[in-house]
């Protein structure tokens, strides 16, 4: 299988945590998804937490409008409730992906219960799907959440690498990247596109694309993190040349 070039959504949700830290409009996450795209980003994600804990519904028109106007992918990462479905029917992102959230979670900490949810889940795939977004499954990799996520409908499952991205003991990191990818590879014959997402570093961004699958990578803390550090356009383009070298070789670049 000739390597496409992954694409990489750079999700800036905490920018947003750092905003209201102060409960100002400064560093403004619109500013961060301009400056993302600027240096390459693919699109730009962003999770509408139910406790807005980051982003807000302001920032959420902003953000559509700032898409729109770029012709970019505005990925809005969304609860499975019936208030973010209308937020989400009311801007009609490019796509909309579908986790968990418990509130007293740091972050998004295990991928969504699709296999035995799938009367609560299908519903909310067809409605959005019927609008015209891309509907993505954020899924532990499972062999019955995989099937549950191609039986209620979607397009896209992204698999949590949060596990693989903080195991230290070889063996055990090395069984959950076989993991993913037995994943991956059910996922695609089932016709499910297949991105991956939580945690990636610019190491893990590069291993994780031996998965010959995955199309898509999303990436937020790690990057919004070295942002403080090299700035946020020396951070993605940084991943950006991670992820070409890990798909394409350290010499051939992304174009080949
Ligand atoms: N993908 C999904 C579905 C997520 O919920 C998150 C975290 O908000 C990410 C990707 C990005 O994870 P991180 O911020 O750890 O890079």
């Amino acid at each position: 299988m000739k390597r496409q070039r992954v694409r990489l959504g750079v999700n800036i949700d905490h920018v947003a945590t750092v905003r209201n830290a102060r409960g100002g409009a400064h560093p403004d996450p619109a500013r961060a998804a301009d400056a993302a795209l600027a240096a390459g980003a693919d699109g730009i994600t962003a999770h509408l937490r139910e406790d807005r804990r980051h982003i807000t519904d302001a920032d959420i028109d902003v953000l559509t409008a700032l898409c729109r106007r770029a012709d970019k992918p505005l990925n809005f990462e969304m609860a499975v409730t019936e208030e973010m479905l209308a937020i989400a029917l009311r801007h009609t992102p490019h796509a909309a992906c579908l986790v968990p959230e418990r509130r007293e979670e740091v972050t998004t900490e295990g991928g969504l219960a699709v296999a035995g949810h799938e009367a609560r889940i299908a519903p909310v795939v067809k409605a959005l799907s019927d609008a015209g977004i891309r509907v993505s499954l954020f899924i532990e990799p499972s062999e019955d959440q995989v099937e549950a996520a191609a039986a209620v409908g979607a397009q896209v499952v992204e698999f949590h690498t949060g596990r693989y991205c903080l195991l230290g003991d070889p063996a055990e990191r090395e069984a959950e990247f076989e993991r993913l990818a037995a994943a991956a590879a059910q996922a695609d014959i089932l016709g499910l596109e297949v991105h991956a997402g939580h945690g990636l570093n610019y190491a893990t961004a590069g291993s994780i694309l031996a998965i010959p699958e995955i199309v898509e990578l999303n990436i937020g803390h790690f990057l919004i993190g070295e942002a403080v550090f090299v700035g946020l356009d020396a951070a993605i383009r940084r991943m950006r040349a991670a992820m070409d070298e890990a798909s394409f070789g350290a010499t051939s670049g992304a174009g080949s």
